[in-house]
């Protein structure tokens, strides 16, 4: 079958139950999607697949119906998405293993609610999980990725 990844098709021979996890991971070679779970219950792999947030663990690669974009693929190789940047400057990560979920989710809840509550973020990111507990840094990057997606 084809994927679309990161603007590039692929075509992979796996099958139709593979979780596109595996495929992203052991297929494409694209590590920034993590196993943490694998039952849906932690964030670490999340991906968009057109534009939506989904826990790739528990998306079997036959499901798959848009182009699915990886945090290898959220921003340009000239320019990070203005969530990364925010990740950056307030040095949010500390292991770093939830992180590439966590700046997945966030840049899928600025996609559609630009200028998110407290509640919103907590509401939206309660699914991705951070062992290190990095929520505070993570409030405050996200609420950083906003404003400058607004240009303030
Ligand atoms: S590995 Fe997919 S949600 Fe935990
Ligand atoms: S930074 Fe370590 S699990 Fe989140």
């Amino acid at each position: 079958m084809q994927l679309t990844v990161n603007g590039t098709v692929h075509d992979v021979d796996v099958e139709d139950d593979m979780p596109l996890l595996w495929v992203l991971r052991d297929e494409i070679g694209l590590n920034g999607p993590k196993y943490g779970c694998g039952v849906a219950a932690c964030g670490a792999c999340t991906v968009h697949i057109n534009g939506v947030a989904v826990r790739s663990c528990q998306t079997f690669v036959s499901d798959v119906d848009g182009p699915v974009t990886t945090i290898e693929g959220l921003g340009t190789p000239d320019e990070m998405h203005a969530v990364q940047a925010a990740w950056l400057e307030h040095q949010v990560a500390q292991c770093g293993y939830c992180q590439g979920g966590q700046m997945m989710q966030a840049a899928e809840l600025l996609s559609h609610t630009p200028e998110p509550s407290d509640v919103d973020i907590d509401e939206a990111m309660s699914g991705n999980l951070c062992r290190c507990g990095t929520y505070p840094r993570i409030r405050a990057a996200v609420k950083t990725a906003a404003k400058t997606l607004q240009g303030t």
